[in-house]
């Protein structure tokens, strides 16, 4: 069996490595890694490729930054040549970035079947690009893996019928799982003992400098009572960087290594964010997150996480640290089959065999190793 990957931008190779792993360990399984370049910077991916342990891509189609339509269409064309070439029995796609979309239309029109990793999730927003993704590689996709229940039921909603459907958990988990007891030996470069991990960077926070304003003079008096530890993606500081930011309390940084993003989260009083998959990861880890956008496609994280939705008010965001500060921040628990175990179920369902052993490499040894 011949099972293509395509993983494009960061929050892709978390996802993608728990699966890679796990088919390995199926005799009769080859994979091939497509990386459509969407990502480019060493800090947005080789970084993430050496840490969780993956095989440098056997492709990178070099797409890079582009306007929506041309980094799509980039993809496509480029792909399309991949997939003719390899002819895979099953292509992977992840998340709900530009480069799951574009691949799972290029299948499609080809023929080639296509499961979708982290199906299911709706935020209910089409003024969000990744809502189109998801919408559009979901009717499209032939396997549907979903992280959690509700995502089941949003597929059905839209009319997917149940057999293509398998709830296996969050395979971003996976990762955190495995990884998780190395973070702690990451350095801590002069961290304090309490912070505040913020990060930013949806396009409807960021690219209107008027909102952006509005949220870095929140941020800006939230670290009048804690300091600001600011990873900063590229699409954040090429705005901050015309707007100027002068916040003595705010510590920009660059964009970190998993390792030290995951310590960084796990060590946090509390985390504010617009990402997804950070999310996840603090309801996992428990830690507080207040996240600065009106909807989530992981209500999950609010109705049994430790997620609250902010918006963009600043007495919100204001009311809610005040709670965490005064030791009454809100009380989780981690989802069902967020348990470390959602690869080895695609890669049971993928070759329709049990799984023969532990889906991730067990040292950070066999982690580094390339694959
Ligand atoms: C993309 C995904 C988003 C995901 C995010 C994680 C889409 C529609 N969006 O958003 O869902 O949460 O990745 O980071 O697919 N840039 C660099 N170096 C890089 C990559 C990007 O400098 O390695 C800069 C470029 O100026 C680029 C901008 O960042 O124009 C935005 O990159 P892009 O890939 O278009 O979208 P993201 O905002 O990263």
């Amino acid at each position: 069996m011949n099972i293509l990957h395509v993983v494009g931008a960061r929050p892709n190779f978390m996802k993608v490595a728990p699966v890679l792993h796990a088919l390995k360990k199926h005799d009769g399984v080859s994979q091939v890694l497509v990386h459509t370049g969407q990502h480019y910077d060493a800090n947005m991916s080789d970084v993430f490729f050496e840490q969780l342990g993956l095989p440098a891509p056997d492709v990178n189609l070099g797409v890079g930054s582009a306007t929506h339509a041309k980094q799509t269409a980039e993809i496509m064309s480029r792909f399309e040549a991949v997939v003719e070439d390899c002819r895979p029995d099953l292509v992977l796609v992840y998340g709900d970035v530009n480069s799951t979309m574009a691949a799972a239309l290029v299948c499609t029109k080809l023929g080639v079947r296509v499961g979708h990793v982290e199906a299911g999730l709706r935020s209910g927003d089409r003024s969000m690009p990744e809502e189109i993704n998801r919408l559009v590689t979901d009717q499209l996709a032939d396997l549907l893996f979903t992280p959690s229940k509700d995502a089941d039921r949003n597929l059905h909603r839209e009319g997917v019928s149940s057999d293509k459907i398998s709830c296996v958990g969050n395979v971003m988990i996976d990762s955190l799982v495995k990884l998780l007891p190395h973070a702690q030996w990451e350095p801590k470069n002069g961290r304090p003992e309490r912070y505040a991990l913020v990060t930013l960077h949806r396009p409807s926070n960021v690219d209107d400098v008027t909102v952006l304003k509005t949220i870095l003079e929140s941020l800006i008096e939230v670290s009048a009572d804690l300091t600001i530890l600011f990873p900063v993606h590229p699409r954040t500081l090429n705005r901050i960087s015309h707007l100027g930011l002068n916040a003595q309390r705010i510590r920009l940084l660059e964009p970190q290594p998993y390792l030290s993003f995951l310590a960084m989260q796990r060590g946090a009083t509390a985390v504010i964010t617009d990402s997804g998959g950070i999310q996840e990861e603090t309801t996992y880890l428990g830690v507080p997150c207040l996240t600065l956008r009106e909807n989530t496609e992981r209500p999950i994280t609010v109705s049994l996480g430790t997620n609250v939705l902010v918006g963009r008010n600043p007495d919100r965001l204001r009311n809610e640290l005040a709670k965490i500060l005064g030791g009454h921040a809100k009380k989780g628990s981690i989802p069902p089959f967020w348990d470390g175990r959602a690869a080895e179920r695609i890669a049971s369902i993928v070759t329709g065999k049990a799984c023969p052993g532990p889906a991730f490499p067990t040292h950070v040894e066999d982690q580094l190793t390339r694959v």
